[in-house]
This record gives C-alpha cells, sequence and structure tokens, in this order.
C-alpha cells in the first residue's frame, strides 16, 4: 500500500481544524494552491513553516475538499491502518453474541476515513467513498476477510462498492460493484436479536441495509415505561411508512404485533419485503404509493398503535433544509391522526444538514400538544459518532397522552 503524495500547505486560519481534530478541510477553506490536484490525490499537509501536520486525501467536487486520513508526520501505512481495524472490532465484541449483522468500520469515526465496512453474516462489503481510498478500503477488507475470530471471518465473500471518481466534478460511470473474494450471495443473511433478517447485496440502498436502524428494530419489542418492562406491540397494529424492504416489519412481527401495513414507493423493496421479511403472511398489508399523497387521504377510522415514520433525507444540501422540514410537518401532521389514544408515533431522521434540536422541535410543533416525547436512542456501538457531521440519525417515540 504506497501512496504518491503531494505538497500541500494548508491555509494558517485552517491550521486550527486539523488541530481540532476534525477530519474534514471544506472547499471554502482551500487556498488557490489547491486548484492542481485531481480526484483521488493523496496530499502531504503542511503548516507555514514545512512541518507535516497531517496527510489526506483530496476530493475534486462536493463540500469535502479533503479528508484527513491521519494526522501528524507519520504516513498512512498497513501498521496503522491494521491498528485502527482491531481498536474498531474491538468496539464490537460484545456485540458479536446478539447478531452477526455489523457495522465493522465506520469511516471517519472509526478512523479510517471514507471506508465503510458491513458484515451480512459471511459476506463482507466495503463501500469507499474518495476515490483516493479505494486502495485503503481493498486492503482493509482483505485484512478483515482473513481475521479468524467471534466477530469477522474468515468470510465467504468481500464485495467493494468503490467511489465514483470525478472528473472536472462530473461522477464517472463506474462498475457497481467489484468482487474481491468468493462468490457473494445475491441474497445475504443475518441474524439479529434472534431474527433472521435479508439483505439485497447486488440493489441494496448503502452497503444493502440499515444497520443504523437496529435501536429501532430492538426498541419495537422492548419498552420500559419507568420501573416496568411491557411489550407494546403485542397484539398491537402498526403503520410502518416508508418501509423499504420491510426489516422494521420484519422485528415489529418478531416483537408480536398482530397486523402490520407497510408503505414505500419502491414496489421493488416492498415484494423484497414480502419474500423475506414475513413470517406469517395474514399480518401483513403492503402498499406501493407516496407516503405524501397517501397518507392525508387515509380513512381517519384507520387507527394505530404505533406509526413508524422513517423518510428520506430529502436534503442533499443545506438550502433545502426549509422545505425538508415543512414536508416534514406535514407529515406528522397527518401521521397525527391515526394514534390511537396511549399509541405511539417513531419519527425518524436521517441527515446531518438538519440539526437533532431542529428536527424534534419541528415534529413536537406537528404533533401538537397530545403528544409527548417519551423516548430517544443513541447510536449504535458500532456506529460511532466521531465529529459533528457523523450524528445523523435521530430516532424518537412520542406518545399519545391524551
Ligand atoms: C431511509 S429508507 C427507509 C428504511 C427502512 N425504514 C428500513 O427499516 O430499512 C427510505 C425509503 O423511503 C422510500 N421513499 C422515498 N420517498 C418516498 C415517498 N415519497 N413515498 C413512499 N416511499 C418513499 C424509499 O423507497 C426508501 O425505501
Amino acid at each position: 500500500m504506497t501512496m504518491r503524495t503531494r505538497r500541500y500547505q494548508v491555509r494558517k486560519d485552517t491550521l486550527a481544524v486539523v488541530d481540532r481534530g476534525h477530519p474534514w478541510i471544506f472547499r471554502e477553506q482551500l487556498s488557490s494552491a489547491a486548484g492542481v490536484f485531481a480526484d483521488g490525490d493523496w496530499l502531504k499537509l503542511v503548516d507555514g513553516t514545512n512541518k507535516v501536520i497531517a496527510h489526506g486525501i483530496y476530493e475534486a467536487s462536493g463540500a469535502i475538499a479533503i479528508r484527513i486520513m491521519r494526522r501528524g508526520p507519520q504516513p498512512v501505512d498497513a501498521v496503522f491502518i491494521k491498528a485502527q481495524l482491531a481498536a474498531a472490532i474491538a468496539k464490537r465484541t460484545a456485540l458479536a453474541s446478539t447478531t452477526d449483522g455489523i457495522r465493522l468500520v465506520n469511516g471517519e469515526s472509526d478512523g479510517i476515513p471514507a471506508v465503510v465496512i458491513d458484515r451480512f453474516g459471511d459476506d463482507l462489503v466495503i463501500a469507499s467513498y474518495s476515490a483516493g481510498a479505494d486502495a485503503i478500503a481493498r486492503y482493509a477488507g482483505r485484512v478483515l476477510g482473513a481475521t479468524a475470530g467471534d466477530i469477522v471471518g474468515p468470510a465467504r465473500s468481500i464485495t467493494l462498492r468503490p467511489a465514483r471518481r470525478r472528473q472536472r466534478g462530473v461522477a464517472s460511470e463506474l462498475p457497481q460493484r467489484r468482487v474481491l473474494r468468493g462468490t457473494p450471495s445475491e441474497i445475504a443473511r443475518f441474524v439479529e436479536d434472534g431474527a433472521n433478517y435479508a439483505v439485497d447485496l447486488a440493489e441494496g440502498h448503502k452497503t444493502g441495509a440499515y444497520l443504523d436502524l437496529r435501536g429501532l428494530r430492538r426498541g419495537l419489542g422492548s419498552w420500559t415505561d419507568g420501573t416496568v418492562a411491557v411489550n407494546p406491540l403485542r397484539d398491537a397494529r402498526v403503520l410502518n411508512l416508508f418501509a423499504y424492504t420491510g426489516m422494521l416489519a420484519r422485528a415489529a412481527e418478531h416483537a408480536g404485533a398482530q397486523s402490520i401495513t407497510s408503505v414505500d414507493a419502491s414496489e421493488r423493496a416492498l415484494a423484497f419485503a414480502a419474500e423475506y421479511h414475513v413470517d406469517d403472511r395474514e399480518r401483513h398489508q403492503f402498499v406501493t404509493a407516496d407516503v405524501f399523497e397517501w397518507l392525508p387521504a387515509l380513512s381517519e377510522s384507520e387507527q394505530f398503535d404505533l406509526v413508524i415514520v422513517d423518510p428520506p433525507s430529502m436534503t442533499s444540501n443545506k438550502t433545502q433544509v426549509p422545505g425538508a422540514l415543512n414536508a416534514y410537518r406535514k407529515l406528522y401532521k397527518a401521521a397525527a391522526r391515526h394514534v390511537r389514544p396511549s399509541g405511539a408515533i417513531v419519527a425518524a431522521c436521517c441527515t446531518s444538514r438538519i440539526e437533532r434540536a431542529e428536527f424534534h422541535h419541528a415534529v413536537s410543533e406537528a404533533l401538537g400538544h397530545r403528544f409527548k416525547k417519551t423516548r430517544e436512542l443513541t447510536p449504535e456501538v458500532d456506529h460511532p459518532v466521531g465529529f459533528p457531521q457523523a450524528d445523523y440519525l435521530k430516532i424518537a417515540w412520542w406518545r399519545r397522552t391524551v
């Protein structure tokens, strides 16, 4: 793993960013000298005295201009990556006793920027989010794939989803995935708390499935109200909005829900849900629809014990935040009409562009005084949050009190 690096003198006012340990230098923090770099170039970052302060990767477009791969004068080498991997795996050992669906490496927050590695049973999926990080992603995958032990491997297959290379800001078409080892199952499998889950490795979002929603899947079936542990889903009616491949529907059924209605715009995702995440077909309904149109048109006589609202981020930049919040407000207002007394809404938001307080405020405004926020999840242990922008996921229960 040898990287040819180019020298870049960091602007004086940006040195503090590196010192503070933030893993990104934003485009507006660059000097004009950066204009000569190409997407994926490795940079040796120096201060005004030519002291090496970090090594990073340049990105030619988007808000992030440089990802800091290692602070200090030492280069990024195999020893460094192996140490980062060992630390990441150590954090997840306890998790391995309850599931084999685990995010093994969570990019910047695990000290390997731009690289995400998910384990779905015996299949590993690696995603690189920066052209310059592809080689590290491959190396990290090979190391983890060969590691025998409770938490990983030896993996049956390793698949890489490389970053899309950009030239003059335009992303190129690249093969969506490269198999580094074995033959990946089209459908990967993993077990979480005794429930079986399937992952569409060929077509799935991100690496294939939303492992970050594990806390929500778990939370559906176990609930502590004060000191009494109750299962709020026993015989419950659940409305699962933005259901995707039905992993929450599966968790709700596992927790004893009597009826689960899953709504999503993607027919393919719902077909996958019906095929892989259903035990008792009688208890499930699948509706292919645009939730923003379907929900307001739903008869008020349809009442649920739990309404799960997990919409897409609807923001690719900050200017879209007010519009997304507006859409969320309408959504929660519409959802509130279908919650039984003492029922609940789960409100989820998956973008760091909408701040935590801003999101909860919008939901609170939309739900009104009849609902009270009673529970909020913290990030899963395999999704550590190492810097503010990594704190993207917000999940809260809002209970109807009157
Ligand atoms: C964040 S994913 C949901 C993940 C899911 N809750 C799970 O447990 O895996 C968002 C989903 O919203 C769906 N979606 C996006 N816009 C939609 C719309 N207007 N109406 C219905 N579904 C939509 C997408 O097809 C996608 O499946």
